[in-house]
């Protein structure tokens, strides 16, 4: 039963299957936190005299018992009931009676979904930057393994001057700490609390909004009750763009995997349980893995234009478009999870040839450190450009490459140092997003 029909009212069964859509199963995942932040506008409640000690305790009973339900996946929603507020609702209703026909005083489902979907949006996003640390920080240690590992460095896909294996691995873990402050940035929008503002233009009681903010763990209120709804798609945007330049830096080092690793380079190797066969050429073990992961920022993409471009035309408050928002948001996380777990497998145990790397160095490649040990020995830069331009000189000695490179960030070097207190930096940043909410029963 709809919690607005009446015997007059019933709406037709198609319109209804058609406005559901597929809430039944997405709120599965938000229900748990819909508990949560049940319970905290629960004791708020309470606080201001709404709800007696017994509503309080029957509805902290009842929430921590549909909270293990949810969290077992064993709190069905039924398309009669719309959405999983509706479900949570009806299962309190039932266990505690006149408690329950209380929980939904001073809110709306309209602030009621995005609460949970910014308490659900914060835990992922901080598992999603523990992934991404634990990435960078073995893109960190395989870079170091390697920073003298010689191998020809590519501009325009041709070769270009000396790098280094671990120049690529320090650059994208470089790239990584770079995308954690996205996320940092989306945690802060997930980590603002939205209850009170019910349907966007709050109730005629004197709720205490700080209270509900401080027991869900936020940092802060978003304050205007219609900005809350206004939120709606701009924060789902803010999280995708996050998560679209994690899925990029790690397409790029997909793409090079990928590349190097085929029979004309043989830089790289992919261990044989980390690829996949062919139905048809007996020979064959593919990266399709990196390829995989090599796609996902187009899916990221198309999700934010999906997030944001629902928006557009939008005046102030809810509107039901709204709710498309959800599928892109938990999608995206859920890619962006997948995405970290195979690149952590696939740098932890990447191949190294380290002779097929120095050896496919080309006559080229010497030539701008031609150029530069005659700078060393005085000379205009353009002079010995010239001069180098007109009679390509020898090979340079391998050792002498490395040693002549000093300069930050320059192949060679041992970035380690600086890229591990970048990732202390990023856990300051990440500490005030761990504050864990209301625990209700046993987690
Ligand atoms: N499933 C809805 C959404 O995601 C929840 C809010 C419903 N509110 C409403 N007025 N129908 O937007």
């Amino acid at each position: 039963m709809r919690l607005w029909d009446s015997a007059t009212t019933r709406v037709n069964d198609a319109i209804l299957a058609f406005t559901v859509g597929d809430d039944p199963e997405r709120d599965l995942a938000l229900l748990p936190y819909d508990c949560l932040a049940s319970a905290a506008h629960a004791d708020m409640l309470h606080g201001i005299g709404l709800l007696s000690d017994k509503d309080r305790s029957d509805l902290f009973g009842a929430l921590g018992e549909a909270y293990q339900l949810a969290r077992a996946g064993k709190l069905p929603i039924a398309t009669e009931q719309e959405d999983g507020h509706t479900a949570l609702e009806a299962f309190l209703t039932e266990k505690v009676g006149e408690a329950g026909r209380k929980i939904h005083t001073g809110r709306s489902r309209n602030d009621q979904v995005i609460a949970a979907l910014r308490l659900y949006a914060r835990d992922a996003l901080l598992e999603i930057a523990d992934a991404s640390v634990a990435l960078a920080s073995v893109l960190i240690d395989r870079g170091r393994e390697h920073a003298a590992t010689l191998m020809p460095g590519y501009t325009h896909t041709r070769q270009a001057m000396p790098s280094t294996v671990g120049q690529l691995l320090f650059a994208t873990g470089e790239g990584l700490i770079r995308d954690i402050d996205a996320l940092i940035l989306a945690l802060g929008h997930a980590n603002r609390s939205v209850l009170g503002s019910a349907s966007g233009y709050g109730v005629p009681l004197p709720l205490d909004r700080q209270r509900v903010s401080d027991s869900l763990g936020h940092l802060e209120l978003d304050l205007n009750s219609v900005f809350v709804q206004n939120s709606r798609g701009r924060f789902e945007g803010v999280v995708l763009f996050a998560l679209h330049q994690i899925s990029m830096t790690l397409s790029r080092l997909a793409s090079d995997l990928i590349l190097f690793s085929s029979e004309q380079f043989g830089f790289f190797e992919l261990p044989v349980d980390l690829t996949t066969g062919s139905s048809i050429m007996p020979q064959k073990r593919n990266p399709d893995v990196l390829e995989l992961v090599r796609a996902v920022p187009a899916s990221l993409l198309g999700r934010y234009a999906e997030v944001t471009g629902l928006l557009q035309g939008l005046g102030a408050g809810y509107h039901r478009d709204l709710q498309r928002t959800k599928a892109p948001l938990m999608d995206g996380l859920e890619d962006s999870r997948n995405v970290l777990a195979v690149m952590q497998l696939a740098v932890e145990r990447l191949g190294v040839n380290k002779e097929a790397c120095a050896a496919a160095l080309g006559d080229g490649i010497y030539q701008t450190d031609a150029v530069y040990a005659h700078v060393r020995g005085g000379e205009a830069f353009r002079e010995a450009y010239r001069k180098v331009k007109e009679s390509p000189q020898a090979r340079i000695d391998h050792d002498e490459l490395l040693r002549t490179r000093v300069h930050e960030g320059v192949p060679g070097t041992d970035q380690s140092e600086p890229l591990r207190r970048g990732l202390e930096r990023i856990q300051e940043g990440l500490a005030p997003h761990r504050a864990r909410p209301v625990s209700l029963g046993k987690a």
